[in-house]
């Protein structure tokens, strides 16, 4: 009788707490199964374009406190490797190695297109997903189909600059670009569309990428006598030494006036640079001022995230959107991380963005994107960009 009921609670309890132990069991295995997905993040963490990779890191962690560090059960890990700056070899060997060694699931981040054309033979032959959250040369899709680039291109953000002043009043406009790929592509492109409406460039320059002095540049400038002066310069400290150079030889005093990209007076550095950049006409693809509930929201988050600053500018909105299509990607895939599925989920991916409205052209892997036209005003002690004109759904000309 006792042996009985003993038996049968036995039995009642294996039933109730064998099943969990059972599930129990189960899960751990799963969990056990479940490798972090591995994300190496590339930027130049050191050096003279630091900051840059602030905001770019700054814009990765925003995203992932405000949408959690898991996906699909698997945890998310980020391999940041310190990429110093303009540095192809540098950014390859790392590349390589986040691939072999960590063998990490995708690739992403990267400021500066030669580092971008570095890495990208090793995507193609590793078949690892490259979503670029900066670099802005035109070519650099075309140079893998597993890069996917949710920031701008160049082309695709002066042209609109050049129609513009060409009808506002600008006839006679001097050149000064950095002499690299995305100095290039900014000559061209600008020229292209301001002198198909009417305008004039007289006068052009390239300055080397790396430490330019540009007061004798300026100089030259300034006896040319332009309207205006059209620049592409790297974001970063080059942008303050370029206006300290326009204020010891009074270049905007004398009447001419500074078109750019949205590079020159982007949000992270523009108090650095001071009232010297009140006037500055610039485009872009995204403004600290830009009014959207989506922007409100992103910079509140941001602030907080980091309440000392620096204000975030397109650089963190390049990142933070780069993982909103990573997410996306992985998600859609209930955690996995097949690669092809990941470009054609991402070859399509859509959102409102800071910025305004994303998109990427699933013919080219390239940021659709609206480019405003900006000016450097000043609002509440604020030096901002205050955006008056816009063009929407802008493709990369450069295709
Ligand atoms: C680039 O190298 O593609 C690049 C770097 C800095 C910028 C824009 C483009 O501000």
């Amino acid at each position: 009788m006792r042996v009985t009921m003993l038996s049968n609670r036995l039995k009642r309890w294996t039933l109730r707490f064998g099943a969990a132990a059972v599930a129990l069991a189960g899960t751990a295995g799963l969990a056990m199964a479940q490798e972090p997905i591995k994300i190496g993040l590339l930027l130049p963490y050191s050096g003279p374009f630091a900051d840059l990779a602030v905001q770019m890191d700054g814009g990765v962690q925003v995203y992932m406190k405000q949408f959690g560090d898991t996906i699909g059960g698997r945890k998310v890990e980020i391999l940041k490797r310190d990429t110093t700056g303009i540095a192809p070899d540098t950014a390859k060997r790392l590349a390589q190695e986040l691939i072999v060694r960590d063998k990490v699931d995708l690739l992403a981040g990267v400021v500066f297109t030669p580092n971008a054309l570095a890495i990208a033979p090793l995507t193609v032959e590793a078949k690892k997903p490259f979503v670029i959250m900066n670099a802005a040369t035109s070519i650099v899709t075309t140079k893998s189909p597993y890069i996917v680039r949710v920031s701008f291109t160049l082309p695709q953000v002066v042209s609109p600059l050049g129609t513009w002043a060409a009808k506002n009043g600008f006839k006679k406009v001097y050149s000064l670009v950095s002499d690299y790929g995305p100095g290039h592509d900014s000559e061209i492109f600008f020229k292209k569309s301001f002198t198909a409406a009417g305008g004039e460039i007289v006068g052009e320059v390239r300055v080397p990428p790396k430490n330019p002095e540009f007061t004798p540049y300026i100089q030259r400038i300034k006896d040319a006598k332009p309207d205006a002066v059209f620049v592409f310069l790297p974001a970063g400290e080059q942008t303050v030494s370029f206006y300290k150079g326009v204020t010891e030889r009074g270049l905007v005093k004398d009447g001419i006036k500074i078109l750019a990209s949205g590079d020159l007076t982007e949000d992270g550095q523009i108090e650095a640079t001071g009232d010297i950049a009140l006037g500055t006409i610039t485009s872009g693809h995204y403004s600290y001022a830009h009014k959207s509930p989506e922007n409100e929201a992103f910079v509140k988050a941001f602030e907080a995230a980091f309440p000392k600053g620096p204000r975030p500018n397109f650089f963190a909105v390049g990142a933070y959107d780069g993982m909103g299509a990573i997410y996306g990607a992985i998600k859609a895939q209930n955690g996995q991380t097949d690669p092809d599925k990941m470009v054609e989920f991402m070859k399509n991916y859509k959102v409102m963005s800071p910025r305004g409205p994303l998109e990427i052209d699933p013919e080219t892997r390239d940021a659709v994107n609206t480019i405003y036209i900006r000016k450097v005003e000043k609002h509440g002690g604020k030096l901002l960009n205050i955006e008056f004109d816009s063009v929407a759904k802008v493709k990369d000309p450069g295709k």
